[in-house]
């Protein structure tokens, strides 16, 4: 046995472990190198019948090739495993449906709102915005709501101080709107409001639509009007509605619009403590007294105003009987709608 015999050995063993294409065949060629009968083996096993000088190089060259053919197995079957590995891996399967991304949708309130004042829009009203936090002025006294009115009492209002407070209505924006503009004016006001009132029907923080409408010659029947295009598009064109005579300090004549309870048609029910209606907002002609606080002649002048609880007519519509549920957040109540 000589140098060269264990090299083409090598060699040709070598070859063999690259055309290997499964791992038994890698098997099979580590049993017939390096097997207790493989070629290599007996390679080793024969030194011993070599010369001293002979046996030493012929040795070291078949230890190495031995080493060289573990390797070169080991490797080879590392590589098929990987391969085995990718080509079991399914294929992307093209024709599922995709993943579907959770969807948001808009808060009842914020639906509502948006329907309301669509509707307002289509009849020709621009949307204004002020301030929460608001000035006695504007959310009293210039809405003709004399010092000692009731409605002033801390127990309704969050006062900062005397004169800054959290706007209890969105009146006030009557009276910024009407101070920088000249009829004809036709805006609703949509926003929050804030009253220290906590209970299944109230929330201290909820939202109001205002409405002002002020030009020559507008007349209660305007008012009617528009208040009953507004219910009927809202609520459904068959709706029953009434106008019942009310107060507010800064409309003369005041009225609060009823509609046919929606829980019971009109028959009577809890919801509309057996009376078959439902109050749905407040409404009147601006009094003069409003005018004069900003600088409109009364008497070139008439106008209508209401106000309108987002939070009441979503409950009405939806048939929630705790206010509260709007505000907790609970993605099971939020996601009904
Ligand atoms: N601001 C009144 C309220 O909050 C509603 C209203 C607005 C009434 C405009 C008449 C005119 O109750």
């Amino acid at each position: 046995m000589t140098i060269n015999q264990v090299k083409s050995l090598e060699s040709l063993a070598l070859q063999n472990i690259r055309h290997a294409r499964t791992p038994e065949e890698l098997e099979l060629l580590r049993v017939k190198h390096l097997g207790r009968k493989g070629d290599l083996t007996a390679v080793l096993r024969s030194l011993g019948k070599l010369d001293p000088e002979v046996r030493r190089h012929v040795g070291q060259e078949a230890n190495r090739a031995k080493e060289a053919l573990e390797a070169a197995l080991d490797e080879a079957l590392g590589a098929l495993k990987a391969a085995a590995r990718l080509a079991g891996t399914p294929a992307a399967d093209v024709t599922l449906p995709g993943r579907r991304l959770p969807r948001g949708r808009l808060h009842p309130l914020n639906r509502i709102m948006a329907e309301v004042c669509d509707i307002f829009l289509h009849l020709g009203f621009e949307t204004v915005e002020g301030p929460e936090v608001e000035l006695d002025w504007y959310n009293f006294e210039a809405l003709n709501l004399p010092p000692d009115h009731p409605a002033r009492d801390m127990q309704d209002t969050f006062y900062f101080n005397d004169k800054v407070l959290l706007r209890t209505h969105t009146s006030p924006m009557q009276i910024r709107t009407m101070e920088v503009r000249q009829p004809p004016v036709r805006i609703i006001a949509p926003g929050k409001v804030y009253r220290r009132d906590s209970d299944i029907t109230h929330s201290p923080m909820f939202h109001q639509v205002e409405g002002l409408l002020v030009d020559k010659g507008v007349t209660f029947a305007d008012l009617k009007g528009v208040l009953t295009a507004f219910v009927h598009q809202m609520f459904g064109p068959e709706l029953g509605v009434r106008f019942r005579p009310s107060y507010f300090p800064f409309t003369e004549p005041s009225a609060e619009v009823d509609i046919e309870c929606v829980m019971c048609g009109g028959r009577g029910c809890r919801v509309c403590k057996a009376t078959g209606w439902l109050e749905v907002l407040g409404s009147g002609m601006v009094h003069p007294a409003v005018f004069e606080a900003v600088g409109y002649d009364p008497e070139t002048y008439t106008g209508f105003a209401f106000g309108l609880g987002i939070e009441r007519i979503a409950m009405l519509k939806y048939g929630v009987d705790d206010i509260r549920l709007f505000f907790d957040n609970d993605l099971r109540f939020l996601r009904q709608f």
